[in-house]
């Protein structure tokens, strides 16, 4: 009898561990997300998502995108670039600071070099340092009447590919129901899509025919979402424009749907734009367009 009971009471505590970690813990932890005020941007985030973007993501639903594509960058961690954005009263301690800031990252500035740094603010000392080199460097300014800041570099495969600046966290798919994250990247991520790729006609050519726009690519034409129609007088003004090789042929014209358009609403409405707490990053306003298109490559 003894035995049963332990039996018993072994297979209960497992099943309450179990529920524990996986239901108890990460409700607690992520359960009650909502807006949150974020001062970078000044207004709260995530904003609830429009009837044409929701309509979009249905689509994306039913298309099965999210078979080959992820929403979600992921991240191993930060690098820190520290920036002198003030000299302050006392430019000739600053300056030796500066000498010896350098030499704790293990590298040489003359005086001369120094100098320079302080004439054209702001001014990167040191770049993609990790943690304790920023902090210790820092700690060196401290008294020093200097203004220095550190930068905060997200690291990592998925950010250098430039699939986001950030990692995203559980407060992104807040909106996110059913969530769309993926597992399977046959194709790039697409958390970031609307800010990578911003061309409306890209994306409908893309979806019409993705070899169309992109050399040898093997991701399925849905061509579904658009009427192939012999022109009639005058072409649709939102006919696509294909090259010869794609086109419907002789006086036919490629129009897409609404279901369409709305897919790429939905698409170019997929942005990580602003650092959140549990994921900072360096913002600057103009972030997302900096970000170069020709150099994305297709996920391996
Ligand atoms: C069978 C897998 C597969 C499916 C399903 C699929 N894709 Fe793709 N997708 C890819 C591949 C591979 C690429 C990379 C080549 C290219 O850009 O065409 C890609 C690229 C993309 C890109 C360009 C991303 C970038 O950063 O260059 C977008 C946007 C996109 N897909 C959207 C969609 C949408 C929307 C759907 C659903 C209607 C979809 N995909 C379904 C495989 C797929």
């Amino acid at each position: 009898m003894q035995k049963g009971y332990q039996l018993f009471f072994g297979i209960l505590a497992v099943m309450v561990i179990s529920w524990l970690g996986l239901v108890v813990f990460p409700t607690v932890q992520l359960g009650h997300q909502s807006t949150r005020q974020v001062k970078e941007i000044g207004r709260h985030y995530p904003s609830e998502p429009g009837s044409i973007v929701l309509n979009g993501r249905k689509i994306y639903q039913q298309a099965g995108c999210v078979a080959c594509h992820t929403q979600q960058v992921r991240q191993s961690g930060y690098a820190f670039d520290v920036v002198l954005n003030e000299v302050g009263d006392f430019p000739d301690s600053v300056k030796q600071i500066l000498v010896d800031a350098a030499k704790l990252a293990g590298k040489a500035l003359s005086g001369e070099e120094a100098s320079s740094q302080m004439a054209q603010l702001p001014s990167t000392l040191l770049e993609g340092v990790d943690r304790v080199t920023a902090e210790g460097v820092i700690r060196l300014f401290k008294d020093s009447g200097a203004k220095v800041a550190a930068n905060i570099l997200p690291l990592g495969p998925d950010i250098q590919r430039g699939w986001g600046p950030r990692q995203t966290v559980g407060l992104d798919y807040l909106y996110d129901q059913p969530l769309l994250m993926g597992q399977q990247r046959l194709g790039p991520d697409l958390a970031n899509v609307g800010a990578r790729l911003t061309d409306r006609d890209w994306h409908l050519k893309h979806l019409y025919h993705p070899r169309s726009v992109v050399d040898g690519s093997n991701m399925p034409a849905y061509t579904y979402l658009f009427s192939v129609q012999p022109i009639d007088g005058e072409p649709s003004p939102d006919a696509l424009e294909l090259s010869e090789a794609f086109s419907a042929g002789e006086g036919m014209e490629v129009v897409p749907k609404p279901e369409a358009h709305a897919l790429v609403d939905y698409l170019m409405s997929l942005r990580i734009e602003n650092p959140v707490f549990e994921a900072p990053y360096m913002f600057t306003q103009a972030d997302p367009s900096d970000i170069n298109n020709s150099e994305m490559q297709p996920a391996q």
